[in-house]
C-alpha cells in the first residue's frame, strides 16, 4: 500500500494523536455496522430499539436485543485495526475516541479511550443509577430489576435522543483541540454531536486522515483519505511509522 508523502511527514513530525472510531473499525470482528450494506439499522428500527420511549414501552423486548448483541459481541475479539492503535502508543501520545459501545478497543488493550456513546458492558438502574456491569445479567432475557430499589436497568448506552456524557465529550474534544492528526476510522460522520470531533481538530490545525471503504459525508473536509479496510489499513501505516527514525 502506497501513502500518501505528507501523511508519512505529519507522522514524522506528530506528537499527538486522535484516533476517532465507529461501527466500521469493528466490522472485521464481525459486528455489524449500522447504516452500511448490511446495517442494523437497514433491518431493525432504531425508534423502536434504540431510544428510552421505547425501553418504557416494550423493556424486555429492548433488554433481550441489547442481550443479543452482547452475546455477539463477547463471542468475538479485537481485530488488527482495534490492536495497530495500540501500537502507535510507542510513538505518539495517543487518544482513542470512539462511537462504538462494543469495547473492543478496552480490550485490545487502548490506554486512553473516550466512549462518546458509552459501553454496552455497563448498566444501570433507571431509578436511583446503580451501576452494574453486564457478568450480572448473563442470562437474563427479561429486563432485571435493582436490587437496592427496585427500578429498571438499562444498558449503559447513549440512546437517540439523549445527551451525551458531558464529561467524556468535553475531554475528547479537548484532546481534539490538542492532536496534530486525527484518523477518523470507519465511520458515516453522520452522527452529532460525536461527528463535531474531527471537525474541531481540523479548526484547531490537525491533519485529518480518514480510513473507510468508501466515501462518507466528512470525505471532501479531511486533507488524506485512504480507502481500505481498517485491520488492513492500519497495521500498514503503523508498519511505514516503525520505520521512521522516531523516538
Ligand atoms: N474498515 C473501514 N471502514 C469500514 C469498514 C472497514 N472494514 N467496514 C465498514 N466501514 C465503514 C462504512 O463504509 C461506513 O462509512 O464504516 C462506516 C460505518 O458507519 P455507520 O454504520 O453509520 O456507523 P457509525 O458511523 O459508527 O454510526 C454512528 O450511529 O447508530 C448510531 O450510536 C450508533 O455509534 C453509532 C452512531
Amino acid at each position: 500500500m502506497d501513502f500518501d508523502k505528507e501523511l508519512i511527514r505529519k507522522l514524522k513530525e506528530a506528537n499527538s494523536v486522535v484516533f476517532f472510531t465507529g461501527a466500521g473499525i469493528s466490522a472485521e470482528s464481525g459486528i455489524s455496522t449500522f447504516r452500511g450494506k448490511d446495517g442494523l439499522w437497514n433491518k431493525l428500527k432504531p425508534e423502536e430499539l434504540a431510544n428510552f420511549d421505547a425501553f418504557m414501552r416494550n423493556p424486555d423486548m429492548v433488554w433481550e436485543w441489547y442481550q443479543y448483541r452482547r452475546n455477539i459481541i463477547s463471542n468475538t475479539k479485537p481485530n488488527a485495526g482495534h490492536e495497530a492503535i495500540t501500537k502507535f502508543e510507542k510513538y505518539f501520545d495517543v487518544t482513542v475516541v470512539t462511537q462504538n459501545v462494543d469495547n473492543l478497543h478496552g480490550r485490545a488493550g487502548s490506554k486512553s479511550i473516550y466512549e462518546l456513546h458509552g459501553n454496552i458492558e455497563r448498566n444501570f438502574c433507571i431509578q436511583c443509577r446503580t451501576f452494574y456491569n453486564k457478568n450480572n445479567f448473563n442470562s437474563t432475557q427479561n429486563v432485571p430489576k435493582c436490587s437496592s430499589c427496585g427500578g429498571m436497568i438499562r444498558p449503559d448506552v447513549v440512546w437517540f435522543g439523549e445527551n451525551l456524557p458531558q464529561d467524556v465529550f468535553s475531554k475528547a474534544e479537548q484532546k481534539a483541540k490538542e492532536c496534530d492528526i486525527c484518523f477518523i476510522v470507519g465511520t458515516s460522520a453522520v452522527v452529532y454531536p460525536a461527528a463535531y470531533i474531527p471537525i474541531t481538530a481540523k479548526q484547531n490545525g490537525a491533519y485529518l486522515v480518514e480510513i473507510n471503504i468508501e466515501p462518507t459525508e466528512i470525505t471532501t473536509s479531511v486533507d488524506c483519505s485512504i480507502t481500505g479496510k481498517a485491520g488492513e489499513v492500519l497495521p500498514e501505516l503503523f508498519g511505514i511509522v516503525n520505520k521512521l527514525d522516531k523516538v
